[in-house]
């Protein structure tokens, strides 16, 4: 197992740092993503890493990346690691936890896909009895299956803001009505054939959200992450009732134990005792071992 690593320290050029991942320039064309094993719990980033989250997350996108190859291009590329990261000592830690990918020019928008009622798509349904616009049959309750998935992309709000939903014709607006309709028939593809795998291996998908981006000739390319735990929110099939939110398969511990403190869920975020973090670390092994046995 790699040792813990909270934030990385590379000698090439930073682009930014996310709240778990950092991201850093290759060359014109490519960038390095990096997982660490930061966690995020009620959007603040906990002092103690998880060790081998940044591992299993990288292992389980590439996953997906893979099992989608057929039907849509991703930004996983051929280089290898060794040719960029000449020190060895990065090298060993940076392997297993970081992809190199091609740069493309990132879709404006996040590609949100429900499959079940949870989180704002519950709290708007209950408003509304729709969520962005969609109108649903009514009596639906706290985490119900949807008669099929909908598409809900919201706009990617600058750091410290809120997503804001859009409907279709907005989506257009913003990135033209061939490319909008693309991303959502692709992410509705995606998502339904993820789910049901998933589904056949005890865990529930209940929604997602994809990141696209466009090539040279305009052409769309799915980027980022690709149904992590950090992407999406899993369920374990055990643990699913309808009425009631299901707990993260994730973050389940994490949360729990932070709900029992004295704590604002302002940064910064307490440090996590040593068994909540073993069985935290367990749930990332278990989500891996499920999806990918
Ligand atoms: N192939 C790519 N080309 C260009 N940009 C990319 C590519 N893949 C991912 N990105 C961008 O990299 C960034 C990933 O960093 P981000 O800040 O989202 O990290 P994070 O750890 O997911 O944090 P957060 O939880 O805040 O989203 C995103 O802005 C995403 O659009
Ligand atoms: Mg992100």
């Amino acid at each position: 197992m790699l040792p813990p690593l909270f934030e990385s320290q590379l000698q090439l050029p930073l682009k930014q740092r996310g709240k778990v991942r950092d991201i850093y320039t290759v060359d014109d064309e490519h960038l390095l993503i990096v997982a660490t094993d930061r966690l995020s719990a009620f959007d603040v980033i906990l002092p103690t890493p998880i060790p081998n989250k940044g591992a299993i997350l990288t292992a389980v996108s590439n996953f997906w990346f893979h099992f989608t190859e057929s039907f849509i291009t991703n930004h996983l590329a051929d280089m290898s690691l060794k040719e960029i990261l000449s020190d060895p000592d990065e090298y060993q830690c940076m392997q297993g936890r970081s992809v190199i990918v091609k740069k493309f020019k990132p879709l404006p928008i996040e590609a949100i896909v429900r499959g079940y009622l949870a989180g704002s798509g519950w709290k708007d349904y209950k408003k509304s009895g729709a969520i962005c616009e969609i109108t649903l049959p009514q009596g639906l309750q706290l985490a119900d299956k949807l008669p099929s998935p909908i598409y809900t992309p919201s706009t990617k709000a600058a750091l410290g803001e809120h997503d804001t939903n859009i409907n279709f014709s907005e989506t257009s607006a913003l990135i033209g009505e061939r490319l909008a309709k693309q991303v959502r028939d692709i992410s509705l593809k995606i998502y339904t054939r993820a789910r049901d795998y998933a589904a056949a291996r005890g865990i529930i998908i209940a929604d997602t959200k994809f990141e696209f981006g466009t090539d040279m000739k305009g052409e769309l390319v799915l980027i980022d992450e690709v149904l992590t735990p950090d992407s999406s929110r899993f369920w374990a099939k055990e643990q699913y009732h309808v009425g009631i939110s299901p707990p993260s398969f994730d973050k389940q511990f994490v949360r729990d134990y932070l709900e029992t403190l004295d704590w604002d869920k302002t940064a910064p975020g307490p440090t996590l005792p040593q068994h909540i973090l073993e069985k935290t670390v367990a749930k990332y092994q278990e989500a891996q071992l499920r999806l990918m046995t």
